[in-house]
């Protein structure tokens, strides 16, 4: 059975409404400017229509007062001042230009290829207008967007982009909140339990010391026996401690902390269980850890092995090293294995295919390894009913 803790949905919640608010934003100015350069380009085309018409007024013969031709065309070309525009009388020359700088220092032919040049791209974009100037003679004007619509166009561009980086943002924004809180939850609840032990521990501690001091009515082997379960809880009220606060790293020699951990594991285990320790590190080997948390993250993938091998069957642990100064430890069983599709999933908080699991295990493990360690744990290889691997990295510098 699956579980998970649900206590940020309404995060979710909050996630969905600021996700709508981007999206609505979005299409809302996307359609906008949509329609804004509909319009504008609607007005561009009229514009050169206008031009046309002038051109047309201009070449027709049949006015022969100049003065009101100038005046016709120099309206033209003030009210326009943006959108560029060829034309191309009936001989094909091209006989004006509009709007267009030609390059300094061009000889007139140059000056043409260049034109002729500009007419190929504008073609591309649009149909050129036709200029009727009578007796069945027809010129052509070539024209493109003015700058401000070619800019206009990339604006929905840089708007999506825009509001892309702003929900990544937001989303990461969440997510760290998120994180805070899962730290403040984890940290609280470490701090509280080893404090709350503490009590009780001590006063077991002094029981201890009373029953020893009187060994004809308590039997000695006994309260061996006490003494070890109490030294135990007080290891577990240690870590949680710890884990409570920033955690001091130790140089420590990595085959002897490993196989002195497991010697102490294979005693609380099921016999059944075959346990082994290898390793191709110098004997020597020291890494920066923290004893007791990292024997916790050996003992919560320990337990989940043996717990996979229903109690039966090989564990066998291997340390060796990696490139750039770094260690592993690889952790195999021959158990049920991990499908695919919850590699990733066994690391989450909450995620459980056990009874009485509560699928935090492996979420601390990983925090340890990765938080306090700078280290890395992950699912190295696993088979479904072959068996599994987890992989501790950490670095030896
Ligand atoms: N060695 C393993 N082989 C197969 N499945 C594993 C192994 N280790 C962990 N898992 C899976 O990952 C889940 C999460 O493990 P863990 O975080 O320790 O929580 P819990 O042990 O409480 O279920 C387990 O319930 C199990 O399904
Ligand atoms: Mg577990």
């Amino acid at each position: 059975m699956l579980k998970s803790f649900d206590i940020y949905s309404q995060n979710n919640i909050l996630k969905i409404i600021v996700a709508l608010n981007l999206l609505l934003v979005g299409t809302g100015s996307l359609l906008y400017t949509d329609r804004l350069i509909t319009k504008l380009e609607d007005r561009e085309e009229q514009y050169v229509q206008l031009y046309t018409k002038a051109i047309a007024y201009a070449s027709d013969t049949s006015h022969t007062n100049m003065s009101d031709m100038t005046f016709v065309t120099s309206e033209i070309l003030q009210a326009n001042k943006t959108i560029p525009a060829i034309y191309v009388d009936p001989n094909g020359h091209i006989s004006y230009k509009l709007n267009i700088d030609l390059p300094a220092d061009l000889t007139d032919d140059q000056q043409q290829q260049f034109l002729r040049q500009k007419i190929v791209e504008m073609k591309k974009k649009h149909d050129p207008l036709v200029v009727d100037i009578g007796n069945g003679e027809r010129g052509l004007v070539y024209y493109s967007n003015s700058s401000l619509l070619r800019q206009l166009t990339y604006f929905p561009y840089a708007l999506l982009a825009i509001l892309t980086a702003l929900g990544v943002l937001a989303y990461l924004a969440f997510s760290s909140s998120r994180r805070a809180e899962q730290n403040r939850v984890w940290v609280g609840l470490a701090k509280e339990t080893a404090h709350q032990l503490g009590t009780p521990m001590s006063s077991l501690m002094a029981w201890v010391e009373y029953m020893r001091s009187d060994p004809a009515q308590y039997d000695e082997s006994i309260t061996d026996e006490i003494e070890k379960d109490v030294q135990r809880l007080e290891t577990i009220t240690a870590r949680f401690s710890s884990i409570g606060s920033i955690p001091t790293l130790k140089e420590e020699n990595l085959n002897e902390v490993v196989r002195q951990f497991t010697d102490y594991l294979s005693k609380r285990i099921s016999t059944k269980v075959k346990m082994s320790v290898s390793s191709q590190l110098p004997p020597t080997q020291m890494v920066k850890i923290n004893k007791l948390l990292f024997e916790w993250v050996i003992e919560n993938i320990c337990k989940n092995a043996v717990d996979a091998m229903k109690g039966t069957g090989e564990l066998r642990l291997n340390m060796v090293p990696l490139p750039h100064q770094e260690v592993a430890i690889d952790i195999t069983d021959t158990g049920k294995g991990i499908s695919k599709a919850n590699m990733q999933k066994v690391f989450s908080p909450g995620f459980s295919t056990k009874k009485r699991g509560w699928g935090l295990g492996l979420t601390l493990a990983k925090r340890i390894v990765e938080e306090y360690h700078n280290g890395r744990l992950y699912v190295k290889s696993s088979e479904v009913g072959k068996g599994t691997t987890f992989r501790i990295v950490l670095n030896s510098e």
